[in-house]
C-alpha cells in the first residue's frame, strides 16, 4: 500500500504521516528532507540554492547522513529547500530515490507513506491513497512559531509569516511539480483539528478506501 500525503509547510502532514506509517506498519519517507538536505549541502559548499549548477550538483551528490542533521529543520533550510525545489534538474535528480523507496520499502515493510508536495501528482501517481493536508496560513504560522520557540530558536513572527508565504508561492507557482492536490486526492483541512483528530480522520479514510 502506498499512501501519498501532500500539503503546504506546517499543515501537519509530517506528524500525520509518521503516525499513519506506524499505525499501518508502513515505511515512512519525509521527501522534504531530500530538498532540505540539497539546500543545506548547497549552502555548505558555498553555493547559491537558487543557482541551477550549484543546486543540481548538490542533489546529484547528496550525502544521506545529512538527513539526521538538526540543520535541516531550521527556517533557513526550509527557504533554501524551496529554492532548490524550484529547479527542474534538482527534482529530476531526486525522483528515482523517492520512487524506489515507494516500490521497495526498507525493513521488510509491505508499503510506504511518503509526504511532500508532489507525491500524489508526480512521484506516486498510482498511490492507493492520496491525502492533501491543508490549513490556513495563520494556523500554520502559529504552529511553526511554537515549534521553533520550543527548539529555542530566536524568531520574529512576521518573518516566519513572510518566509512561509514566499515558500507557499514558490511551491504553487513553479512550472514543474507545483503544489496542487491530485484530482483524486481527499482534502483534509486541519485548521480546526488537533493532531489526534487529524490522525483519526485520516485513519478512517484509509480504512474506508482499503477495506473491501
Ligand atoms: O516539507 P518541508 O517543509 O520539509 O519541505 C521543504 C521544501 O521542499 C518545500 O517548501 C518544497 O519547496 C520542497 N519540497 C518539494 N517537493 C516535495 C517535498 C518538499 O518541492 N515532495
Amino acid at each position: 500500500m502506498i499512501v501519498a500525503l501532500d500539503g503546504p509547510a506546517a499543515s501537519g502532514k509530517g506528524t500525520l504521516a509518521r503516525r499513519l506509517a506506524e499505525a499501518f506498519d508502513l515505511a515512512y519517507l519525509d521527501t522534504g528532507s531530500l530538498y532540505r538536505a540539497t539546500g543545506v549541502a548547497t549552502l555548505r559548499a558555498g553555493g547559491d540554492p537558487a543557482q541551477e549548477f550549484d543546486a543540481v550538483s548538490a542533489a546529484k551528490t547528496l550525502d544521506l547522513t545529512l538527513f539526521s542533521s538538526a540543520d535541516l529543520r531550521t527556517e533557513e533550510a526550509g527557504v533554501a529547500a524551496s529554492q532548490v525545489a524550484f529547479i527542474p534538474g534538482v527534482r529530476a535528480a531526486l525522483l528515482d530515490f523517492q520512487r524506489n523507496f515507494a516500490k521497495n520499502p526498507p525493513d521488510g515493510k509491505t508499503g510506504a507513506v511518503l509526504d511532500g508536495r508532489d507525491i500524489g501528482t508526480v512521484v506516486c501517481p498510482d498511490a492507493d491513497v492520496k491525502i492533501f493536508v491543508e490549513a490556513s496560513l495563520e494556523t500554520r504560522v502559529a504552529r511553526r512559531v511554537k515549534e521553533l520557540q520550543e527548539k529555542g530558536e530566536n524568531i520574529i513572527e512576521a518573518r516566519v509569516r513572510a518566509d512561509m508565504k514566499a515558500r507557499d508561492d514558490r511551491d504553487k507557482d513553479r512550472s514543474v511539480a507545483p503544489l496542487v492536490p491530485a484530482g483524486d486526492a481527499w482534502i483534509l483541512d486541519t485548521s480546526d483539528l488537533d493532531a489526534d483528530q487529524a490522525f483519526a480522520q485520516a485513519k478512517a479514510y484509509i480504512l474506508s478506501k482499503t477495506r473491501r
